[in-house]
């Protein structure tokens, strides 16, 4: 039989809207309350230890967890509604699944955590005084093995819809260190700057939040991102600091 290029497509199409149903209803089924689709990312409304075994292999893991140091109902963050979620850090089975799931991982708090010792970590400069009440620095554990990397930027330079909110270019600049990635998935999403740094930089992004209040924030900040289209062409890592992690 002659080959036909379009029928050929034609299959080709249907057989992915096919697996994205699928994966679709089994999201649903694990108990997402909703999932919204924006452009090629996918941001799930729901409890990410119920959602990760559904998702499959992505490239990366770029993740904020809970600490288990209730900074949400830190009387310093007085402008945000005081929540629960950071009542508990993320357990090992957690951490495991993640790290199972994808090829690299950069986890930021991640001195909180039981991980493996690794030599690859970054330093958030929070550029405070030194009688500054919160922490001056953050820490992000990552995966694999280079020299440490540090990113200067005050933690009041920038407006928060959420009380931990990472500003977007110290999750561009972090971004940029991974290997070829394709898709990034951040299981606590928050209010979505992991995600709206990812679509920024033309990567696929898989974003799960537990609070409903805090989805309809990321969504609406990765919705703008994608609209803006590709601003920025990843690696924004220099040539000399891309040759030091091979
Ligand atoms: C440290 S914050 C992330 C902040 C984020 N990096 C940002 O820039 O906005 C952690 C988030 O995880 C969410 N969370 C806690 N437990 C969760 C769970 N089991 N599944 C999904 N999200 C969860 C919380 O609601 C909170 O918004």
């Amino acid at each position: 039989m002659d080959y036909d290029p379009l029928d050929d497509s034609a299959k080709s199409y249907d057989a992915a809207i096919g697996a994205m149903r699928a994966r679709h209803e089994r999201i649903m089924d694990a108990g997402a309350a909703r999932i919204e689709y924006v452009g090629a990312s996918m941001l799930v409304q729901g409890d990410c230890s119920k959602i990760l075994p559904v998702i499959g292999r992505v490239s990366a893991v770029v993740t904020d967890p809970p600490y288990g140091i209730n900074i949400s109902a830190n009387p310093v963050r007085q402008k945000h509604s005081k929540k629960d979620w950071d009542a508990a850090p993320v357990g090992p089975d957690l951490l495991g699944q993640m790290r199972d799931m994808s090829d690299a991982q950069i986890i930021w708090g991640g001195n909180y955590f039981e991980l493996p010792p690794s030599q690859g970590f970054l330093i958030w400069d929070k550029a405070q005084p030194q009688n500054f009440s919160l922490a001056q620095c953050e820490l992000a554990w990552c995966s694999w093995g280079f020299p440490a990397k540090m990113f200067r930027r005050s933690v009041t330079s920038y407006d928060k819809e959420h009380p931990t909110q990472k500003p977007l270019d110290l999750m561009r600049w972090c971004l940029g260190f991974l290997r070829n990635p394709i898709t990034v998935l951040d299981p606590f999403m928050g209010s979505g700057a992991t995600g709206a740094a990812a679509v920024e930089l033309g990567l696929k992004f898989i974003g799960i939040e537990l609070d409903a209040e805090y989805f309809e924030v990321a969504a609406r900040r990765i919705r703008q991102a994608e609209a803006q289209g590709g601003l920025f062409n990843p690696p924004p890592a220099t040539e000399e600091e891309s040759a030091s992690l091979l």
